[in-house]
């Protein structure tokens, strides 16, 4: 029986609401396997402006770094929008990338083909699409100084900085072909190399780390393609690896392939090994959808794959991440819809028994354990 420590932050809007879904199916996965799991939960983004008087806390911070992993909702609220860098909500999980150098954040595309009418695609061009995003999480336009709105002479002005080093794309570069290994060997790297001179280093550094993958196929498309592909042919990607903003982008979009934001999950993974694996942070790839939050609509699915990521890459339970994620697919093949995927407002079930839903079939004695 392993011991194994997971912060819990949930974060503002709808974060708190998905994350406690994660968080049950946790529990019950704990129960099942005969684990000791030990959650400990902490403030995040606008509510830890208003209870600690910063977006995350030094203590919160240093609560993750000495976790196994992290559980992450959403942060983010309506009026915090025009507050400026540091003071704002999102500062939160901006924070957690930078300073527990999570620099390669993983974000799978799967379509569940019993959710095509979801879909915005026809089923037929949906067919065989497995893609992963591995977008670099640490670096380029969200970090770069100097970022501020300046007062001149004209008017107001503002800049932001995109900055790459050799160093930080080589790291995430190797780290999507590594992942293109276990899979189809083909990796796609998306940059805008005909204007940015980061997306031309992006390139020659690409081209150099994908020497050392013989097996692995690389090829480079622009951003603008590839946002167009995406939608045309979208089985033709494998791995795409790609900077920080353009991955931030390519993958709401890449969400409406499988049929919402709301079942999309991410990890981000740094360079510390834990006892049982990578050290890293689990956050659906979606907000904190303020408009909808308390309402018990929003999607739990995308934070409970994420928590099934989370058993794979940091708790090194496979069997487990497995399970939880085969419960998805069947709760999926049920029939059952959150607001988001149904196809009429009578069809849609709360957060909660969404979450309830996923539970059952974990629990299900019919569903034997795999090794
Ligand atoms: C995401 C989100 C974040 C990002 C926001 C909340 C800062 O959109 O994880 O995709 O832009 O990275
Ligand atoms: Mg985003």
């Amino acid at each position: 029986m392993g011991d194994y420590r997971i912060a819990v932050l949930g974060g503002d809007g709808i974060g708190p609401e998905v994350t406690a879904e994660a968080l049950r199916v946790l529990r019950v996965v704990a129960q099942r396997f005969g684990h000791r799991f030990a959650f400990t939960e902490a403030l995040a983004g606008q509510s830890a402006i208003e209870a600690e008087g910063a977006p995350i806390s030094e203590a919160t911070l240093a609560l993750c770094a000495e976790s196994d992993a992290v559980l992450f909702g959403a942060v983010g609220t309506l009026d915090a929008r025009s507050a400026s860098g540091s003071a704002r909500p999102e500062s939160a999980i901006l924070r957690l990338r930078k300073e527990l150098q999570l620099f390669t954040n993983l974000r799978p595309v799967r379509v569940f083909p019993a959710l095509a009418e979801a879909s915005a695609l026809r089923p037929e061009r949906l067919a065989d699409v497995d893609l992963i995003v591995v977008r670099e999480l640490t670096g380029g336009l969200y970090f770069g100084k100097p970022s501020e709105i300046r007062e001149s002479e004209s008017g107001a002005l503002a800049v932001d900085t995109m900055i790459y080093s050799e160093a930080e794309i080589e790291r995430v570069v190797r780290a999507a072909c590594e992942m293109a290994r276990g899979r189809r060997k083909h990796v796609t790297s998306v940059d805008k190399a005909n204007v940015l001179s980061c997306s031309r280093l992006w390139r020659r550094v690409s081209e150099r780390v994908a020497g050392d993958y013989a097996d692995v196929e690389l090829r480079h498309l622009l951003v603008d393609a590839c946002a167009m592909e995406l939608l045309r042919r979208p089985a033709q990607f494998d791995v795409i690896v790609t900077e920080n903003m353009f991955g931030d982008i390519l993958t709401d979009e890449a969400s409406m392939l499988a049929g919402s934001l709301g079942l999309l999950p991410s990890a981000s993974l740094g360079p510390r090994r834990t006892a049982h694996g990578q050290f890293g942070l689990y956050e659906p790839i979606h907000g904190s959808a303020p408009d909808i939050a308390g309402q018990g609509k929003a999607n739990p699915l995308a934070a409970i794959l994420s928590a099934a990521l989370l058993l794979r890459y940091s708790l090194g339970l496979p069997a487990e991440a497995a399970a939880v994620e085969q419960a998805v697919e069947r709760v999926i093949e049920q029939g059952k819809r959150t607001a988001d995927i149904a196809s009429s407002p009578e069809q849609a079930i709360s957060t909660r028994a969404m979450g309830e839903a996923v539970i059952q079939e974990v629990q299900d004695p019919r569903h034997p354990i795999a090794e």
